[in-house]
């Protein structure tokens, strides 16, 4: 992908989320699970006072303003569209909070942050939009201090997606740019990170589609009893997608999850809080050969040997 579809896409996907029709449909939690999933990888993650913690593409600042709510920690907001950084920055002011808050415009491909600044970096529904990943994922790992955190909740795909999908608006809607869980952390122990914890929350994704595929009737419905205008949009995409996104979740092509690396490695050093408790989970689990809250641990490069989800 060259530099310039590079821009589009970022572009294209801040507009959409910015859009009225994605008001209208998501209101301002852009993605599955809502702030309960926020808050459960907040806590996973051990947030509390006192930290930095960095939302890359924050979106509208709801996850941030909840995380510095709810755990007092000071949660910076990053997000490509500068409409919706002044949404988090209004929200923030109304929630009373934004002495803990700070948002800024930027790419989450070239994060505006010295190296080591943040206890804790989490990125919700994004990941998948970014063009460049293995680019985000080692910004991620610079701007982290040791013994830090991240925690990434994402859509995935299994398997190859149908052609029809892998337009634009699939790409924005998250769809085309995801990948499976292993891809996701082989991108993640490239740029330093080991020892994952994944989780699958595949109904949340489907409770969202859903939801969207109800709105959207009651918005074309509103279109033609003239009670609402959408200028030139046409529905019959978002509908054809969301009406697609219910079938590939139901079979499994489509899903969410979570992935929590609990070290970060810089160069020999590892800092990992946690590895010792890590081993000895590892050890009371069975290996499923399903998504569902699995370990990923070892060495860079080891994981697709002992990930029991490869298929190859
Ligand atoms: C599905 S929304 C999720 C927003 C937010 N994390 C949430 O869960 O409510 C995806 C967000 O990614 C932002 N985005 C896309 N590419 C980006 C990039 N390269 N850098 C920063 N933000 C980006 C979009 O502007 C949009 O707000």
């Amino acid at each position: 992908m060259d530099e310039v579809e590079n821009r589009e896409i970022k572009l294209c996907c801040a507009t959409f989320y910015e859009s009225d029709l994605v008001r209208m449909l998501l209101g301002d939690v852009l993605h599955p699970g809502g702030l309960a999933l926020t808050e459960r990888l907040g806590r996973l993650m051990g947030l509390g006072p006192d930290q930095r913690v960095l939302d890359v593409a924050c979106g509208r600042g709801a996850s941030a303003v909840h995380l510095a709510e709810r755990f007092g920690c000071h949660v910076t907001g990053l997000d490509y569209g500068t409409e919706n950084v002044a949404a988090a920055q209004a929200l923030a002011a109304d929630r009373g909070i934004a002495r803990l808050t700070a948002f800024r415009q930027g790419d989450a491909e070239a994060l505006p942050f010295d190296d080591a600044t943040f206890d804790a970096v989490i990125s919700e529904c994004s990941f998948c939009t970014f063009p460049d990943k293995a680019t985000a994922a080692t910004e991620m790992a610079r701007v982290l201090r040791p013994a830090s955190r991240l925690g990434l909740a994402d859509i995935t795909v299994s398997g190859t997606l149908p052609e029809d999908l892998q337009t634009l608006l699939g790409w924005v809607a998250c769809v085309a740019g995801a990948g499976t869980p292993e891809e996701y952390v082989a991108t993640l122990e490239k740029a330093g990170f080991a020892h994952f914890t994944v989780e699958d929350q595949r109904d949340a994704l489907l409770e969202m589609v859903q939801d969207v595929r109800r709105k959207l009737l009651a918005v074309e419905l509103a279109v033609g009893l003239g009670k609402l205008d959408l200028g030139e949009l046409d529905l019959s995409e978002g509908k054809r997608l969301a009406r697609r996104a219910v079938d590939l979740i139901e079979s499994g092509v489509v899903g969410y999850g979570s992935l929590r690396p609990n070290a970060v490695r810089r160069g020999r050093f590892e800092t990992c809080p946690y590895a010792c408790a890590e081993r000895t989970l590892r050890a009371a689990r069975n290996q499923k050969s399903e998504f569902r809250r699995q370990d990923y641990s070892g060495e860079p490069g080891e994981t697709t040997t002992r990930n029991p989800m490869t298929t190859r």
